[in-house]
């Protein structure tokens, strides 16, 4: 059996450029309107296909050196392709922020964008990690995003993907149970709260202020959004459908996204904080 393209961009996580313009480019200018005055060194974790670097380094001219880490070996391709004019202003590094090596730079500025529920449960790795690069009076920002989550701990994108496997013809009491044999955690699980997020946090970086906004996603298509969650979520959740229906999941995730837009409105909508960090 061949893959479908939908299941091929999912394992490359490729198309995230526009598939990201439903949610995650908002985070961009919201961030980097917070960086210090005339940033020298920026280092971003999970810099994806690069966009946030490509922003910064053409809004900020001091910027010296922009610095991308990320694990995925296709987005790291893509950025080097998107950075290549920029020369020795940028640095990449295939990184898993999970396990983050030192790196040989003292930033002004550490970004984080959509990225922290995918360290869980290990955040405090990063944090500890970026307490101890930031140059003194640097700054962190970090977006977070947070579901409501039910009583088995899904929400956000698990609810739309429960609708999918519903109409794939799962009980819909039965799905927490599918995530669970799978090994799926759930997002709303993955994002915490915002109070357990600042628990994490306290013991390597202060907060210094945050912002909230809320992001409602919206979509045009379900083909549309199929799109957006393989760039986004790639394989994560398609391993809770059968093998034979891997394509079929893609397209059931579009359609309950559809479904919604129509009776909602909108997609999804849910809070998101960025956070300003500072070493203690
Ligand atoms: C939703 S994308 C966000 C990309 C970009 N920061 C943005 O705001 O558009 C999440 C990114 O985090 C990366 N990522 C997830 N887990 C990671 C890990 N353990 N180490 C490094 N990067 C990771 C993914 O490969 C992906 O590029």
């Amino acid at each position: 059996m061949t893959a479908s393209a939908v299941e091929i961009q999912a394992r490359t996580l490729a198309g995230y450029a526009d598939a990201s313009r439903l949610r995650q480019v908002h985070d961009r200018d919201w961030v980097l309107d917070l960086l210090p005055d005339g940033p020298q060194t920026l280092v971003d974790l999970g810099s994806g296909i690069g966009q946030l670097l490509q922003a910064a380094l053409e809004r900020f001219p001091s910027l010296r050196v922009a610095v991308g880490m990320e694990r995925s070996e296709h987005r790291i391709a893509e950025a080097a392709e998107r950075l290549h004019a920029y020369g020795a202003r940028v640095a990449l590094h295939q990184a898993d922020l999970t396990d983050p090596q030192p790196l040989p730079h003292r930033p002004d500025a550490v970004t984080m964008t959509s990225v922290l529920h995918w360290l869980f449960p290990h955040e405090e790795r990063i944090f500890a990690w970026a307490a101890r690069h930031l140059a003194p009076g640097g700054r962190f920002l970090l977006t977070t995003y947070h579901p409501a989550r039910d009583e088995h701990g899904l929400g956000g994108e698990d609810d739309i993907v429960r609708d999918a496997l519903v109409a794939l013809g799962t009980a819909r009491a039965d799905v927490p149970g599918l995530f669970a044999a799978a090994g799926v955690l759930p997002i709303a699980t993955r994002t915490r709260t915002v109070d357990d997020l600042a628990r994490v946090l306290r013991p390597h970086l202060s907060v210094a202020g945050h912002r909230e906004r809320d992001a409602v996603v919206t979509v045009e298509s379900a083909e549309q959004y199929a799109h957006f969650h393989a760039a986004t979520f790639g394989d994560y959740y398609s391993r809770l459908a059968p093998p034979d229906l891997r394509a079929g999941f893609f397209r059931a995730v579009g359609e309950a996204a559809r479904q919604r837009q129509r009776q909602l409105g909108h997609v999804s909508h849910m809070p998101v904080r960025l956070w300003q960090l500072t070493a203690h």
